[in-house]
């Protein structure tokens, strides 16, 4: 029987007086709040980062200075709705713990404060602080609500302010806007660096469905340099969020230069989704010849994506906001609204002669799982149960040979969540449809998800990151990927690793093992 259960593991049982979701009460914040009373708030990330109330969307700003990792973000103090935006702020010393930060950008009268990037001035070219004390600046969009309203096309302008306290305090350039609008109504979400190649700053910019290039000197007076990508790519939606930088793969040593466009709508399963293109940059022009649309991740909800600026090893570390936005005003959270994949680790692999961008949580996270792995050998239709009372904060590795496998994730109110890969016809689906509530939007459980893996070694390993609220599942080290949100109507209890291929085989498992908290 193909659902046999072959024999019932038993890791740990939960009998707490485990309330359901959605009757729990938000913790009250003006009360002294703990860290204890966020995590009890239902689907409150344990291992995510998310902002302690109200609403947030994309990451911003993300620079690394003088032993922080600073993380800005889109954020609304004042609902739990997208509204009039600001920059949150938190800092990190090891990309695994946060502290809150009170908001580092408000709006002004050149508008609200859109997506961008910082960069950490060494050199002192904007003259805001000097080579011994170089500044923090942030680059990043205004967006004038009432032009906007009155039905101008100009209303979105690029914008600078800078730090010179580690960002702890900031100052808006009084010659802002730095760059004007001559008529393009989505033009936004500045990502500034350092070119060697030119050996002066450069701007990506979206510009509705193209990227732009521009180069200053100084951080204040901006030139366009070039264009790329009305006929590349995916373009079933706006661009949004660019990114631009190197990566060098360890084997051969070569050097590729990756662009990363988030577009919205477009994504291959539906809404918002992020996509990257492999090429050359010349200090002036992005180039490739990659014809086809490639995505970093192919859930749904990995949206905004960017890169650190100036990490000390140079790893490029990327960040994306879980959600999306055809549901993420919906999503069944009371006191806060949404929060951050884990960082990642972005590198360059050639996988079967054609190169591709891997995501991959840091080695930061690789301290729980670090546990001998079991051995679990299944005939061709049988199963193992594996109960646990932490699978909603948990770290799971899986190592398999080319099969088909389901794991599913369930718990007493019958909430299942579905993972099946298949290597004969190279797909993976991740099914939320009865992963617990899904009728807040009718997009949400609407459809199992689909991600093709064409390109998989005999044996490989399959990582799953389970938080209250979130899946991520990592294939062949991040070779493919895939995140999205859930919400359990209680936590799940219950891991299901089910052999349905048509012969025995030989699994190692490591985990679920335990994700130490972000707070
Ligand atoms: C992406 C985005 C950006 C914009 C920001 C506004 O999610 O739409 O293009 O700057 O969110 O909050």
């Amino acid at each position: 029987m193909r659902s046999a259960l072959s024999f019932l593991l038993i890791l740990f049982l939960v009998f707490s007086s485990c309330k359901r979701a959605w009757e729990e009460e938000p913790a009250d914040k003006n009360n002294n709040t703990t860290a204890d009373d966020y995590y009890s708030e239902a689907y409150r990330p344990q291992f995510h980062f998310s902002p302690p109330e109200k609403w947030m969307n994309d990451p911003n700003g993300l620079v690394y200075h003088q032993g922080m990792y600073h993380l800005f973000y889109q954020y609304y103090p004042d609902d739990i709705v997208w509204g009039p935006m600001h920059w949150g702020h938190a800092v990190s010393k090891d990309m695994r713990h946060w502290e809150h930060k009170p908001i580092a950008l408000y709006p002004d009268e050149h508008g609200l404060i859109f997506s961008g990037s910082a960069v950490i001035d060494h050199k002192n070219t904007s003259g805001f602080g000097s080579e011994t004390d170089p500044p923090l600046v942030a680059i990043y969009t205004y967006h004038d609500m009432e032009g906007e309203q009155g039905g101008e096309d100009t209303f979105q302008t690029q914008g600078i302010a800078y730090s010179l306290d580690n960002g702890e305090s900031w100052t808006k350039y009084e010659g802002n806007p730095v760059i004007g609008n001559e008529g393009i109504r989505d033009f936004r979400d500045p990502k500034v660096f350092w070119d060697d190649i030119s050996d002066s700053w450069i701007m990506a910019l979206v510009a509705g469905d193209h990227a732009k290039f521009y180069r200053s000197a100084d951080l204040k007076e901006w030139a366009l340099i070039s264009e790329f990508g009305k006929d590349k790519g995916a373009h079933g939606g706006v661009w949004e969020c660019p990114d631009l930088f190197p990566l060098k793969d360890s084997s051969t040593g070569e050097e590729k230069w990756i662009l990363i466009i988030s577009i919205n709508p477009g994504a291959p399963n539906g809404g918002s989704g992020t996509q990257y293109f492999i090429g050359d940059w010349d200090g002036t022009a992005f180039t490739t010849d990659q014809e086809d649309a490639r995505w970093l991740d192919w859930g749904t909800d990995n949206y905004a994506g960017v890169t650190y600026n100036n990490v000390p090893n140079g790893d490029r570390i990327f960040i994306g906001w879980m959600s999306n936005w055809a549901y993420a005003r919906d999503t069944p959270t009371k006191v806060w609204r949404s929060a951050m994949t884990v960082p990642r680790k972005l590198q360059l692999e050639k996988i079967e002669e054609e190169y591709v961008v891997t995501n991959y949580p840091l080695p930061v996270f690789d301290s729980e799982i670090e546990s001998e792995p079991k051995n679990i050998n299944l005939e061709a239709g049988a199963s193992v149960s594996l109960a646990s009372d932490h699978l909603n904060q948990s770290d799971i590795l899986l190592e398999l040979r080319n099969t088909h496998t389901r794991i599913v994730f369930n718990n007493p109110l019958g909430d299942e969540l579905i993972l099946e890969l298949d290597t004969a016809s190279k797909t993976f689906h991740l099914d939320r449809t009865k992963s617990g509530i899904t009728e807040f939007q009718e997009e949400f459980g609407k459809k199992m998800h689909t991600m093709p893996v064409p390109d998989l070694p005999e044996q490989f390993e399959l990582r799953i990151l389970l938080d209250w609220s979130s899946i991520e599942v990592f294939i062949n080290g991040g070779q493919y990927v895939m995140t999205e949100q859930i919400f359990p109507r209680e936590k799940y209890n219950l891991m299901i690793v089910e052999n349905s291929s048509e012969e025995r085989v030989s699994y190692r498992l490591r985990g679920p093992a335990k994700v130490e908290r972000v707070w």
